[in-house]
């Protein structure tokens, strides 16, 4: 049964690691003692930006997470190239679609959201069965709660809590850990346009990507499936679960204040 993860001495990947929580994580993992890190994004010239900044023990690989055959390529490189994969932190996302969006964000949100996580399992489950690894989807608490300003990345990010758990079920008789992270708003290029009366607003403060690689990091030590950098989420999620026509009631308001502002 996984339990909790050591990161010294390990090799990591992740993915959207050319900036923001991605970058984060990775520099931690680093920090924390980690053999080799390699920075994943489909930007190369930020990842390997990226990588360059992050020192010796940081390489970069391009590819398009949503594309099956170039996340198998890319683990059988870095395979090749560093060594058996320990932590795959699945982390690329795009804030794609207001309100209902059109279909283009919804496949696009689909595509990164969830396929990319799933691509990325059929290629490493195999592969980390029997001698072990650790699985790290990045969600956000909008996969937990909502988010009002739009419903393709609510959805998917739904979708994404959902895939994680069933993977964390299915897949810990093979020794394979797995996580998911869900903060509320974190300052990367993602949310450097949130106004005033972003619905992401509606959690408070937003955090530093460094708050949350520490977040990530205290997790793995726990061996904790939920990552909630913003503790409070927990205590939102209790309270949807618990009375949904009041928390619905409560989100109606909230907005109304929101978008009244
Ligand atoms: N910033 C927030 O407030 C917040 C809150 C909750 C969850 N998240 C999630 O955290 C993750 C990281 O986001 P961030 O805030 O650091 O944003 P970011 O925009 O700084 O980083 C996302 C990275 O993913 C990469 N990427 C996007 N699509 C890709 C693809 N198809 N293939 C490979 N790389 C791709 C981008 O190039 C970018 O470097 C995302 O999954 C996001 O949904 C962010």
């Amino acid at each position: 049964m996984p339990g909790p993860f050591s990161v010294p001495g390990t090799n990591a990947v992740v993915t959207g690691a050319a900036g923001g929580i991605g970058r984060a994580v990775a520099a931690r993992l680093l920090a924390d003692g980690a053999a080799h890190v390699v920075i994943a994004d489909r930007d190369a010239d930020r990842a390997r930006a990226a990588a360059g900044g992050l020192g010796p023990r940081a390489s970069w690989e391009a590819f398009d997470v949503a594309d099956e055959q170039a996340v198998a390529a890319a683990v059988d490189r870095v395979w090749d190239r560093a060594g058996p994969v320990d932590l795959w932190c699945s982390n690329a996302g795009v804030g794609a679609g207001e309100g209902l969006g059109d279909d283009a964000d919804w496949d696009l949100s689909w595509r990164v959201h969830v396929m990319a996580h799933v691509y990325a399992a059929r290629a490493l489950f195999p592969r980390m069965a029997g001698r072990g690894g650790h699985f790290m989807v990045t969600a956000s608490a909008a996969g937990l709660l909502t988010n009002l300003d739009t419903a393709p990345y609510t959805v998917t990010k739904h979708g994404a809590v959902a895939l994680a758990e069933w993977l964390a079920i299915r897949h810990a008789d093979d020794g394979i850990g797995v996580s998911c992270l869900c903060p509320q708003g974190v300052n990367t290029a993602m949310t450097a346009g949130d106004g005033a009366s972003a619905s992401t607003r509606l959690g408070g403060e937003y955090l530093e990507p460094e708050d949350v690689a520490q977040a990530v990091a205290a997790a793995l030590r726990d061996g904790r499936f939920l990552i909630l950098p913003h503790p409070e989420a927990a205590d939102y999620e209790l309270r949807r679960a618990q009375d949904r026509d009041r928390w619905l009631k409560g989100m109606r308001k909230a907005w109304a204040k929101l978008k009244g502002a």
